[in-house]
């Protein structure tokens, strides 16, 4: 074997290794009461019951699935969803820590939310939703985190409703701006997603989803 060859060989290997890797580490269960030990810290920020953040615009994540919750510690943890403030709170912790954390808050029960907006906003961000934008290439949301934005665990694409209206646009800005890319691992879709939004679509689709019902 050539140099090259071999190195390509090692290169397939330790792939197929970091696949295997992923979708173990993102299937295991987590066991909620020891995530709930490790919890007291998180909840000076997201609230005790996972829905009552400290500020308003810090996410809830009561209810939210196990997957996804699993997959976003793990990319703060690594730094490929790069937000500091979330990468200090998970130094030191083991893989297991990290299922554990994520089994706990998905076992609380989620809290709605009421959208605000007026008829007008709400019924254009509800044909966003249901029909995204045809012209700007926007997919509807509704395919992938369902007509009552709670998303769909066996994928692990999150649920969305009852969520921070703060939080939820904040979010849609950096995957816009391509700042958040820990959609990488679905192919960058929440990139391709947000790149055909404005500002004001992306303020009225944030107060609709808080309030959508399963
Ligand atoms: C000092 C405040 C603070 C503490 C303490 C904290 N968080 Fe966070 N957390 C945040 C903020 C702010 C965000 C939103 C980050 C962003 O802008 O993307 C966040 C985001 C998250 C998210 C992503 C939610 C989503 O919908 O994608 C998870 C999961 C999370 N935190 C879990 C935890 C856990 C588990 C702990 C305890 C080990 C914890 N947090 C401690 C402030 C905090
Ligand atoms: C093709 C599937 C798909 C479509 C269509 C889609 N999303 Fe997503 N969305 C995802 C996935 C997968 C993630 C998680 C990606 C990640 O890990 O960063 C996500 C993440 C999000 C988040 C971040 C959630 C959090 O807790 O941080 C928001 C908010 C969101 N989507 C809103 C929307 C809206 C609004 C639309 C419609 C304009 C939409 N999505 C369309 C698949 C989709």
């Amino acid at each position: 074997m050539t140099s090259s060859k071999l190195t390509n060989y090692v290169l397939s290997r330790t792939l197929a290794l970091l696949v295997l890797c992923w979708s173990v580490g993102a299937n295991a269960a987590g066991d909620p009461e020891a995530g709930k030990l490790q919890a007291m810290v998180c909840a000076g920020c997201h609230g005790v019951d996972g829905a009552t953040p400290v500020l308003p615009e810090y996410p809830n994540l009561a209810g939210q699935n196990e997957k996804y919750l699993y997959n976003q510690l793990a990319m703060f943890q690594s730094g490929t969803r790069d937000v500091p403030l979330m990468t200090a709170q998970l130094i030191g912790k083991s893989e297991q820590d990290l299922e554990d954390l994520a089994a706990f808050y998905a076992s609380l029960p989620s809290k709605g939310g009421e959208a605000t907006g007026t008829d007008e906003d709400l019924r254009r961000a509800q044909q966003i939703y249901k029909g995204g934008i045809i012209e700007k290439k926007v997919a509807a949301c509704a395919a992938c985190h369902g007509p009552g934005g709670v998303g769909n665990a066996q994928a692990g694409f999150p649920r969305i409703n009852g969520q921070s209206v703060g939080y939820t646009i904040e979010q849609l800005t950096k995957y816009r701006e391509g700042h958040r890319k820990s959609d990488e691992a679905f192919g960058g879709m929440m990139r391709g997603v947000a790149h055909g939004l404005t500002d004001g679509e992306i303020a009225i689709l944030a107060d609709y989803v808080r309030g959508l019902r399963p």
